[in-house]
């Protein structure tokens, strides 16, 4: 049994703008199955600090990077966190890491280091009579954590997860002095990349142990087209990096008690939900598959190359319904295809309970993405018998099985792969699904299949849970 501090940015369900927010939320749940207790460090944004409840304070900062700060300890749903109020830092409107005009905050530097500073610290001396064995970062805004560590005398082992290596926390060298970073330290070996301070770098140079979410993109990160810039750190720190796919919260994503859709327990049920849906967005009956995507819209999730494929699905009857918000040059785009043709609608916006209820009520799950460290929305497709139409790439590549002859012969099919990720490609596998959803024998087979596939936490955890316990038994 070991004690662990998560360092993160985002948790569900408190704060959430990405997949981040699900795994932060979900692990330390299935950690405690296997008797590890964990508690959260989060940043106390405004949001955050308005659902906390009952709080302790536990420690305070007479100067934390320009303001005085206090550390909470609190319980919510269920997570044991500890919430780092600094006003200065985080008590703001707009987003967590961009203001309301989508920019960057530029004190973005000083509000995550603070975090990772914050973290040292319990490392050492412990929050409120608790101490960790392990410190465990995710993503960039944990990276400068174990070199407040090393700078602080602590002994416990840090681990660092990726969650997607395209953000690197990069900052001017000149901010060194201000972020409290030993200048010596500013060396390739450690957190400079390419004459700046890479928040990425230093987690990735400083942990005991590297993660990320799945074994393909494990392997992936290798290579400079997926590394960023960091495939060569990586490639030297090979022997400590290992691939975990993620699981889902199979507490909130189960169609069978799901209170925001008809609940259902085999795919059969998915019809009063595929027709409550079309009601939603205003889409009639058609004879091709509903396909639905719930997606932040990036350059990473290919939603230009669906728009270009998106003919191959309309001219077979099949409908899109999305759900999305982010580059506004794609809001654009999605709106103009869903004005020019009446299976395409498109909502702009953010809205859990939506999203259960496109899972329910969709026939497939697209998620054509360029990179995909690992991917949520089609393990909840999965688990919701609703086909994930997806590209070959990282955790999409692991948890999908391809409906090849071979695996339609034998019986495992679960959706549909496309490679490369390219707008012909993604046109083909459009092709492919529709060929597959007007066979409703084996469709249902699928379904089936896909429903029966494991994919909650239980496995991965024990994965975490073994690493924890080889640094800590060292
Ligand atoms: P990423 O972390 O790269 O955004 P993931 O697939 O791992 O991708 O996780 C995305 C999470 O955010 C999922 O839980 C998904 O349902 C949710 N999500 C993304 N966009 C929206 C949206 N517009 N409305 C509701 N949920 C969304
Ligand atoms: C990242 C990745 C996504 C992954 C999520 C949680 O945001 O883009 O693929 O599922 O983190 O690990």
């Amino acid at each position: 049994m070991t004690q662990t501090l998560f360092v993160v940015s985002e948790c569900a369900p408190l704060i959430k703008t990405g997949g981040l927010a699900d795994v932060a939320g979900a692990l330390p749940g299935a950690l405690a199955d296997y008797g590890d207790e964990v508690r959260t460090l989060l940043p106390g944004y405004r949001a955050v600090m308005g659902k906390l409840g009952k709080t302790k304070v536990v420690e305070k900062f007479p100067d934390l990077f320009g303001g005085p700060a206090r550390l909470l300890a609190c319980a919510v749903a269920g997570l044991d966190l500890l919430v780092l109020d600094a006003p200065h830092l985080y008590d703001r409107d707009g987003g967590i890491y961009v203001d309301a005009a989508g920019r960057d905050w530029p004190d973005n530097p000083e509000r995550f280091a603070a975090l990772c500073y914050v973290a040292a610290t319990i490392a050492v001396s412990g929050a409120g009579g608790w101490r960790p064995d392990i410190v465990h970062g995710h993503d960039w805004q944990a990276g400068l954590t174990p070199e407040y560590m090393q700078a602080l005398g602590a002994t416990v082992p840090f681990v660092f997860t990726i969650h997607n290596i395209a953000f690197h926390g990069n900052l001017p060298a000149d901010r060194l002095g201000a972020l409290r970073l030993d200048p010596a330290r500013f060396t390739a070996d450690h957190f400079e990349f390419w004459g700046q301070i890479s928040a990425l770098k230093a987690g990735l140079t400083g942990a005991a142990k590297i993660t990320t979410v799945s074994r393909t993109y494990a392997e992936e990160l290798l290579t400079p087209e997926f590394g960023m810039g960091m495939d060569g750190v990586l490639r030297y720190r090979q022997s400590d990096l290992v691939g975990i796919v993620n699981g889902i919260d199979e507490g909130i994503w189960n169609p069978a008690t799901d209170p925001d859709i008809t609940p259902y327990k085999s795919a059969a049920g998915k019809a009063a939900n595929k027709k409550a849906l079309q009601k939603i967005f205003g889409l009639g009956q058609s004879e091709g598959p509903l396909c639905v995507l719930v997606s932040r819209l990036t350059e990473q999730k290919g939603i230009d190359l669906l728009l270009g494929a998106l003919p191959e699905l309309l001219d077979r009857g099949g409908q899109l319904a999305l759900l999305g918000s982010g580059d506004p040059r794609l809001e654009v785009a999605l709106h103009e295809a869903a004005a020019g043709h009446p299976n395409v609608s498109v909502k702009i916006g953010y809205d859990e309970a939506l999203s259960h209820q496109m899972v329910a009520g969709g026939d497939a799950i697209l998620v054509p993405s360029r990179f995909e460290p690992c991917g949520l929305t089609q393990l909840y497709g999965l688990r919701y018998g609703t086909l994930p139409l997806v590209a070959l790439t990282g955790g999409l590549a692991d948890t999908v099985i391809n409906a090849s002859p071979a695996s339609l012969a034998s019986g495992v099919a679960t959706g549909v792969q496309f490679f490369p990720v390219t707008t012909q490609a993604l046109g083909n596998a459009f092709v492919r699904l529709c060929d597959l959803y007007a066979d409703q024998k084996t469709w249902k087979t699928m379904q089936r299949n896909a429903m029966k596939q494991p994919v909650g936490w239980e496995t991965s955890a024990a994965d975490y849970h073994a690493i924890y316990a080889s640094l800590t038994e060292a």
